[in-house]
C-alpha cells in the first residue's frame, strides 16, 4: 500500500489537510489502490514541538513516502525568528530543496460557475486555462544571502545553472506538447543576466520541440497580460520568485487563492500543497477554503499514482458542489449557500457518490 506523508503544518493547514485526506479515502473506497496516511511535523508546529522547522524524522519520512500532502506553514508567532529558522525557509523551502522538487505545477483553470467570484470581468476570465511551471529549488530564494555593515546592507543572489534551467524548461515544453502547444517563458532579460542566460538555454531546448510555439515575456509585462488577456496563455515557465508572484496573481483569475492547487515534482517524487499560505487571520474558525488542498490531492492521484480517472472524479465532484451553489466564504456572493471548511469537505465526499 503506498504511503502518503501528511504534513498539516500551521494555521489553516491543520483544518484543510484532513478534508483532502477524507476526499482521497472516499474516492478510493472501492478501488484496489488504497493509501496509507502517516503524519508528521513541519513549520511552526515542528519548531514548537521539537525545536526545528524541518525535523530529521519528517525529512526521513518524506524521503521514504510515496507522496507528501502538505497544508501550509508560518504565522506571526514565528515571524521574529532569524530567517533560516523560520517555518518558510527552514521548513517549506528546506523540504523542497532536500527532496529536489524543482518543478512546481500550478494549474489555473476557470470553472464556469466561479466566473462571478473573480474580481475581474467575466469576459476577461471566462476562458482562462493555463498552467504555470515555477522553478522551485533555485534562483533568488536559494542563492547566497546576507547582511553587510557600513553601510548597513543586505543582499540576495539570483543564480541558475544550465542544468537547473534546462530541466524545468524541458518540462515546460513537454507540458505544452500535451496541451495547446504554446509555451511562454517569463524572465527579465532586459535587466538581469540570469534572465539572459535563462533565455539562451530556453532557445537551445526549443530546438527539440519545433511543434511548440515559444514566446518570451518580461515578468512585469506578464503580470499585466495576465489580467489584461489571460486566455493568451497556455503554459508559462519561469524562475522561482517570478512564479511565486505570478501564481498568486493568477489565482484571482479563478476567483480565490483558495482554489489554486500545486504539485511539486522531481521525477516520480511529489509533494502536493495548496499555493496559498497559512492564513493566520482566519485559522481555527472552520471558514478556510479546503478546495485547493483537495485539488492538490487530485494532482497526487494523477502524478504520483497514475490514477487519472480518480483525479478527475475529485475534480468533477468539486464542480458539482460549486454548481449547486455551495461556497466557502472566500468565494461567496450574496445568495450563495455558505459552507465551513469541514462541511465543504463533506459536500465533496457526498458529490463523489
Ligand atoms: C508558495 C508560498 C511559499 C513560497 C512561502 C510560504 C515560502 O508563498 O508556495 O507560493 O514562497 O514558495
Ligand atoms: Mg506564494
Amino acid at each position: 500500500m503506498p504511503n502518503v506523508l501528511v504534513l498539516p503544518g500551521d494555521g489553516i493547514g491543520v483544518e484543510i489537510t484532513p478534508e483532502a485526506v477524507k476526499v482521497l479515502e472516499a474516492v478510493l473506497k472501492d478501488h484496489s489502490t488504497k493509501l496509507n496516511f502517516e503524519y508528521g511535523l513541519i513549520g511552526g508546529a515542528a519548531i514548537d514541538e521539537v525545536g526545528k522547522a524541518l525535523p530529521d524524522a519528517t525529512l526521513a519520512a518524506a524521503q521514504a513516502a510515496d507522496a507528501i500532502l502538505l497544508g501550509s506553514v508560518g504565522g506571526p508567532k514565528w515571524d521574529t525568528l532569524p530567517a533560516p529558522q523560520r517555518p518558510e525557509l527552514g521548513g517549506l523551502l528546506a523540504i523542497r530543496k532536500a527532496l529536489g522538487l524543482f518543478a512546481n505545477i500550478r494549474p489555473v483553470k476557470m470553472l464556469p460557475m466561479l466566473v462571478e467570484a473573480s474580481t475581474l470581468r467575466t469576459e476577461v476570465v471566462k476562458n482562462v486555462d493555463l498552467v504555470v511551471l515555477r522553478e522551485l529549488t533555485g534562483g533568488l530564494y536559494f542563492g547566497e544571502k546576507g547582511r553587510g555593515t557600513n553601510p548597513r546592507s543586505a543582499f540576495d543572489t539570483l543564480v541558475y545553472t544550465e542544468e537547473e534551467i534546462k530541466r524545468i524548461v524541458e518540462l515546460g515544453f513537454q507540458t505544452a506538447v500535451k496541451r495547446r502547444k504554446k509555451l511562454c517563458s517569463v524572465d527579465k532579460a532586459n535587466v538581469l543576466e540570469s534572465s539572459r542566460f535563462w533565455r539562451e538555454i530556453t532557445l537551445e531546448v526549443a530546438k527539440n520541440y519545433p511543434e511548440v510555439e515559444l514566446t518570451h515575456m518580461y515578468v512585469d509585462n506578464a503580470a499585466m497580460q495576465l489580467v489584461r488577456l489571460p486566455e493568451q496563455f497556455d503554459v508559462i515557465v519561469t524562475e522561482n520568485m517570478f512564479g511565486d508572484i505570478l501564481t498568486d496573481l493568477a489565482s484571482m483569475l479563478m476567483g480565490s487563492i483558495g482554489m489554486i492547487s500545486s504539485a511539486s515534482l522531481n521525477g516520480s517524487k511529489g509533494l502536493y500543497e495548496p499555493a496559498h499560505g497559512s492564513a493566520p487571520d482566519i485559522a481555527g474558525k472552520n471558514i478556510a477554503n479546503p478546495l485547493a488542498t483537495i485539488l492538490s490531492g487530485a494532482l497526487m492521484l494523477r502524478y504520483s499514482f497514475g490514477l487519472e480517472d480518480e483525479a478527475q472524479k475529485i475534480e468533477r465532484a468539486i464542480e458539482r458542489v460549486l454548481q449547486e451553489g455551495y461556497r466557502t466564504p472566500d468565494l461567496a456572493k450574496p445568495g450563495d449557500k455558505v459552507l465551513g471548511t469541514r462541511e465543504m469537505g463533506n459536500a465533496v465526499v457526498e458529490a463523489l457518490k
